[in-house]
């Protein structure tokens, strides 16, 4: 299990444990579907063939390249490491994007001088770090999801590099970066209110295309460091390493170690290890709540009934009267009343503690586009301190009027007076 920022991932309870961690889906020379199938997005999934980990680690990096050659074809490149080196900088800190679980990531760029008929274009290039935790298992999961999924909404892959022990990944380069950054770097402006709508939908997109498959991807790692941000701040999705195929058949779930990230992971799947989709809509709700609230998951430096975003913020979400103070500072009243109350009950709906109360991905992307474009800012109809119809507005008495101006009562007075959630 991850903390938010980059720690090492290990399980979070012993007794969910499963051989089924211990497999990966391998489409190597032994079981190897044709390039037609590839082509056609996930639906060749099932025909990977499953293999264990030590086999996996007995292939050499020669048989591993041959095989995802055959396998993804023009698909993907093959770079070499002398090559990645070059178009960084030798991996230059002046070059660094940023640093993750799996290792730093350096931008670069490529053209047709490295591969024929390769566009010119930044990428960013995921390095794997040796000494770290995550490896070889994560650097072929993300090949192989990201290899096949094709959507807008999910960062593009365009090569790997698989050399000896080092393992590289290269990516479409994403020029905002991702949504923790701007979410909650002190430096980065403030995300204007349409802009996180605009992101929850892309988003939400992406996540729709991996559960609406026939058969279903759960992403496992759904996240504000996952979510990247072009241009234009659409949203694209990155980091594979955790994805897993849904249930097949008649069962409901598939059974697995517990991994992901602290705050972000349903309860559900932290106590039995069962994965669902139902498990990603919860992270999407987390997620939500960051984007309402401007606060982490989890953050180890709020006092401690505050330091788990879904417990503090749950007893918020039933009004719009409460939601407003919890809203991010940072918005300054800059937002659609409606638009957030939509969005607030959105996120109670998807943090449900019984996943059968989750909605779906296609209804979540509806009710979502639903709030777009509304103009009742909460500044311009007084639901705002300090805004001009308010009237409201008295100096900073204690710390939420400090933060909003709306003298709102503490989590724990306001989750007295709920009803009990559900
Ligand atoms: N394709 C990309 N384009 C631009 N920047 C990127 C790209 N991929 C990653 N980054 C940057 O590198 C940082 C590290 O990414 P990475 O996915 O390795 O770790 P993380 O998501 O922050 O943490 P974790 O390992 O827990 O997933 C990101 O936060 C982002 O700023
Ligand atoms: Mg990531």
């Amino acid at each position: 299990m991850r903390s938010t920022k980059s720690q090492p991932w290990r399980p979070l309870t012993s007794k969910c444990c499963s051989a089924d961690d211990h497999i990966i889906f391998r489409s190597f020379s032994r079981c190897r579907p044709s390039k037609s199938e590839f082509s056609k997005n996930i639906a060749p999934m099932p025909s990977f063939r499953k293999f264990s980990l030590s086999d996996i680690s007995r292939s050499s990096s020669a048989r591993i390249n041959e095989d995802l050659a055959q396998s993804f074809g023009q698909d993907l490149y093959d770079f070499q490491l002398g090559e990645l080196r070059a178009i960084t900088q030798n991996f230059s800190s002046n070059f660094l994007l940023g640093e993750g679980g799996f290792g730093r990531v350096h931008k670069g760029y490529v053209d047709d001088s490295l591969r024929p008929g390769l566009k010119a274009q930044p990428v960013a290039v995921k390095l794997l770090d040796i000494e770290g935790l995550q490896g070889h298992r994560e650097w072929l999961a993300e090949v192989i999801f990201l290899g096949q999924l094709r959507h807008p909404n999910l960062v593009k892959l365009i090569g790997y590099c698989c050399e000896d022990e080092e393992r590289l990944l290269v990516y479409e380069f994403m020029p905002r970066g991702s949504l923790e950054n701007h979410l909650f770097k002190r430096l980065s402006i403030s995300l204007p209110w349409g802009t996180r709508l605009k992101i929850a939908i892309g988003a939400a997109k992406g996540l729709a295309f991996l559960h609406g498959a026939e058969n279903p991807v759960i992403y496992r790692d759904f996240k504000t460091s996952n979510v990247l941000l072009d241009s234009d701040f659409n949203a694209k999705l990155s980091d594979f390493g955790l994805a897993k195929m849904g249930p097949e058949g008649s069962n409901t779930h598939v059974t697995t170690r517990v991994m992901g990230t602290y705050g972000y992971a349903a309860p559900e799947y932290v106590s039995t290890g069962h994965l669902t989709t139902k498990s990603d809509i919860y992270s999407f709700g987390v997620v939500l709540l960051e984007l309402l609230t401007g606060r982490r998951a989890m953050d180890k430096k709020r006092p401690k009934n505050e330091q788990n975003l879904v417990d503090w913020a749950r007893p918020y979400l039933i009004s719009s009267r409460r939601l407003r103070c919890i809203m991010d500072p940072r918005l300054a009243g800059q937002y659609s009343v409606k638009g957030v109350k939509g969005m607030g009950l959105l996120a109670q709906q998807c943090v449900s503690l019984n996943p059968k109360d989750r909605p779906k991905m296609p209804a979540i992307i509806e009710t979502l586009e639903s709030l777009q474009n509304l103009k009742d800012m909460a500044v311009t109809c007084g639901q705002w301190p300090g805004s001009p119809k308010s009237g409201r507005y008295v100096g900073p008495p204690n710390r939420m009027r400090r933060e909003n101006g709306f003298g709102c009562k503490s989590a724990a007075a306001v989750a007295a007076a709920s009803p009990r959630s559900k």
